[in-house]
């Protein structure tokens, strides 16, 4: 096995003492911080909202999302126990009032809610999907009635390129479109070595 793939898997799901380490990288890498928060900001979550994000990961983004969701929850999902971990800790004032929930579970196995969140979001996870028809099935089932979904991505390979960020935001429209989101629409961040795309859709369309 390459030390490429050894890396690529602990971003997949990060495990034993490198996924620690891949969790703290991704806690304080300037560029993942950029990118969490920038999603947070399309997201726009309401005081009262219910938020999911999948793949939760150290619990950057989901501690922002706590922070303007006062009145409602976040959940946060992912398949890996050092990361369920790492975001527990980030957000154990939240946990403990009762506005957050960390699970550990992976998005394809997991029966989520129906008509449950008001915004789900994912970042850098999409690469990982088994199948993103079904799991884009599954997060717009999740969602209620002009609940909005958020996927960003950024290129993490060797050489990364705009043009491997624009193909993937193509390919979550495609997927989106077929499984019944509307209003779809594409954001891009520029970040270095290559941007971040977030495409973003809603069930039922947008709130007149
Ligand atoms: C590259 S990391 C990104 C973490 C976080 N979203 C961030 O940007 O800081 C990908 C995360 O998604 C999780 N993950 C990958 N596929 C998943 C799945 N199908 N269900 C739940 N979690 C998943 C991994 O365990 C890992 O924590």
């Amino acid at each position: 096995m390459s030390l490429r793939s050894i890396i690529v898997g602990q971003f997949k799901r990060p495990h034993g003492l490198l996924g620690i380490l891949a969790g703290l990288i991704m806690a304080k890498r300037q560029s993942n911080r950029k990118r969490n928060l920038w999603t947070v900001d399309l997201l726009a979550p309401e005081t009262d909202h219910r938020v999911l994000e999948i793949g939760c990961g150290p619990g950057l983004a989901l501690k922002a999302c706590a922070d303007k969701v006062s009145g409602g929850i976040v959940v946060g999902i992912d398949h890996s126990r050092v990361m369920v971990r790492q975001a527990r800790h980030r957000l154990a004032r939240e946990i403990a009032a009762g506005r957050a929930d960390i699970r550990l579970c992976s998005l394809s196995d997991v029966a989520l809610e129906p008509d449950a969140y008001d915004r789900v979001y994912s970042l850098n996870v999409v690469q990982f999907f088994p199948d993103m028809q079904d799991d884009f099935r599954q997060i717009h089932r999740c969602l209620v009635e002009h609940g909005m979904a958020a996927t960003t991505y950024q290129p993490r390979s060797k050489n990364p390129t705009k043009k491997e960020a624009f193909e993937m935001a193509t390919r979550i429209e495609t997927v989106m479109k077929d499984v019944g989101f509307s209003d779809i629409a594409r954001h891009v961040l520029r970040l270095e070595p290559a941007p971040a795309i977030c495409v973003i859709g809603y069930k039922g369309g947008m709130a007149a």
